[in-house]
C-alpha cells in the first residue's frame, strides 16, 4: 500500500501548531512552540504531506542554502508510517537538491535507528569513520 497517493504533498512549511504536533506523535523530541515559531521561517525548503487538512508527513531542509545544509523533521504520523511516505518525502526533497544545490554543497542529517536504510535510498552516506556527528544541547 503507498499512502502517498493519497496525499496531497505541499513545497511549504507546517504551521507551528502542526510542527510541534507531528514531531511529538512521531516520536522525535519536542520543540516548543517559542523555538519553532522562531526556527521554520529559516526553512531553505520545506514537503509537507497532507490527508484533508491533517499533516500527516514532513520534511525540511535547513542552512545556508549554499554550503552546507542539513535534512531535519523528517517525520511521518504513526498510522501511516510504513507506506511510502517518508520517501515521498525524501524524493521531493532530493529532487529539490539536486536541482538548486551547487555541486560543492554539503548536506548532512543524523538518521534515528534504523531510519538509515532510507536515507541511503538518497544518496546518503554514513559519515563514520572519516567524521563522527557531535552535537550539544542548550
Ligand atoms: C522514519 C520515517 C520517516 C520513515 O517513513 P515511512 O513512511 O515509515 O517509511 P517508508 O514507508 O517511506 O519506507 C522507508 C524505507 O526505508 C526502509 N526502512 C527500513 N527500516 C526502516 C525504519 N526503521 N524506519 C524507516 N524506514 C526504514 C524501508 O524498508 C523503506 O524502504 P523499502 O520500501 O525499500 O523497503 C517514519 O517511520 C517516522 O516518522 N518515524 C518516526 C520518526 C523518525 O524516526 N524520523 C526520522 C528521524 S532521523
Amino acid at each position: 500500500m503507498n499512502a502517498s497517493t493519497t496525499c496531497l504533498f505541499r513545497e511549504a512549511v507546517p504551521s507551528v501548531e502542526d510542527y510541534c504536533q507531528l514531531r511529538q506523535l512521531a516520536g522525535l523530541s519536542a520543540k516548543s512552540r517559542e523555538a519553532a515559531e522562531r526556527g521554520l521561517p529559516n526553512t531553505v525548503f520545506g514537503v509537507c504531506a497532507y490527508q484533508g487538512s491533517e499533516l500527516v508527513a514532513m520534511g525540511r531542509i535547513i542552512g545556508d542554502g549554499g554550503c552546507h545544509l542539513q535534512v531535519v523533521d523528517i517525520a511521518v504520523l504513526p498510522r501511516l508510517q510504513g507506506q511510502g511516505l517518508g520517501k515521498a518525502v525524501m524524493q521531493r526533497l532530493g529532487d529539490w537538491m539536486q536541482a538548486n544545490l551547487p555541486p560543492t554543497a554539503y548536506v548532512s542529517l543524523l538518521a534515528d535507528g534504523e531510519a538509515h536504510r532510507l536515507y541511503a535510498q538518497y544518496g546518503f552516506a554514513l559519515t563514520a569513520p572519516a567524521s563522527l556527528g557531535m552535537y550539544r544541547r542548550f
